[in-house]
């Protein structure tokens, strides 16, 4: 889908020199965007933008301080809102910082746009709103109880914006986002097999008992249903996952042929604190808004492994 509304329109993207951020970034530079980044590099790289850099505004600042949140907004009309603590277990550890960076770097976010006129948001939020399931797939009427201070953080985030665009008529579009990958990857089960097995090529422990399910999307997928979002479904509570759902054993079995033919996997039997067994969601509703996730599963794997390889 074209996004010619996008021309020239100044836009902010926080987290923009992360995962997810940067590949956005580079989209909305192509669109012919003016983008301005936020970002304060704990986890973004200024590498992964180095395609744009060029053409856009990079602020060094952190979302947790309201005078950076503010500066970055100055003139803005769009905000693409990316920044946060994105670390399940780091959020465990640490609830306070994620606490901090998610719900009450949202709240600097909003309170800035209130005070500053500006009235667009779209907020990455998350499938770990939802906790376990009661049913699957989860559509976004599931309820929301999350079984992490991270998912309670980023729910924190969705309902602060919800309560913004009620009594401040600021539009907050939020994209639930299920399990991106892709190039510039740095964490995550893919990443994890991708390390495991250059560490030890014969054996690839898999936490768990490998029959944790994901549905996962393409990291160009996944900017192609944030701008679907934000163009066709302003103000709406949208998920955004891939068709394809496999075992995180399924995974492994489609990975070792490229990595390390041969390999044996060796379950753990116990996972980490904050996993979620099944995490599969129902896209009809983006998809009726003209998303369409386009990458095979395949495919992207091995976009994923040459690109770090190139990178190693
Ligand atoms: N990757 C996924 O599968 C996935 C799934 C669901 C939701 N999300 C959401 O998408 C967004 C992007 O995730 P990602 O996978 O690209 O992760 P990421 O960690 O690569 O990106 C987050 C970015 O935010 C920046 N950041 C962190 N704290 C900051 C702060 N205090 N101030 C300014 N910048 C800060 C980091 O440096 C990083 O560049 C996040 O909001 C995350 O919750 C991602």
């Amino acid at each position: 889908m074209g996004f010619p509304h996008l021309k020239n329109r100044p836009v902010l993207v926080t987290g923009g020199a992360g995962f997810i951020g940067s590949h956005l970034v580079d989209r909305l530079v192509e669109e012919g965007a003016e983008v301005r980044v936020l970002d304060d590099l704990s986890r973004g790289k200024r590498e992964y933008l180095e395609g744009s850099w060029a053409r856009i505004e990079f602020i060094e600042g952190d979302i947790r301080r309201p005078g950076d949140v503010s500066k970055a907004l100055t003139g803005i009309d769009t905000v693409f809102h990316l920044a946060a603590n994105t670390s399940v277990p780091r959020s465990v550890e640490d609830p306070r910082y994620d606490f901090e960076v998610n719900a009450g770097g949202t709240f600097n976010l909003l309170e800035a746009c209130r005070l500053g006129d500006v009235d667009d948001v779209v907020y990455a939020s998350t499938a770990a709103v939802y906790g376990e399931p009661r049913y699957t797939p989860m559509d976004e009427a599931h309820p929301t109880d999350p079984i992490s201070p991270y998912g309670a953080s980023k729910l924190a985030g969705e309902k602060m914006g919800a309560v913004f665009q009620r009594v401040y008529d600021i539009n907050f579009t939020t994209v639930r986002i299920f399990n991106v990958y892709g190039p510039r990857q740095s964490m995550y089960v893919m990443y994890d097999f991708m390390v495991k097995l250059s560490k030890s090529p014969r054996r690839l422990e898999v936490l768990g008992d490998g029959g944790q399910r994901r549905c996962y999307v393409f990291t160009d997928d996944a900017v192609e249903g944030i701008l679907v979002a934000a163009k066709n479904a302003p103000g709406e509570i949208v998920n955004l996952s891939g068709d394809e759902s496999v075992s995180v054993n399924e995974l492994a079995e489609k990975m070792i042929p490229e990595l390390s033919p041969g390999a044996e996997i060796f379950n753990t039997g116990a996972s980490w604190k904050g996993d979620i067994q099944i995490l599969v969601g129902d896209n009809s509703k983006l998809k009726s808004k003209g998303f369409q996730p386009r990458t095979p599963l395949a495919d992207g794997i091995r976009k994923l492994i040459e690109w770090h390889q190139n990178k190693a």
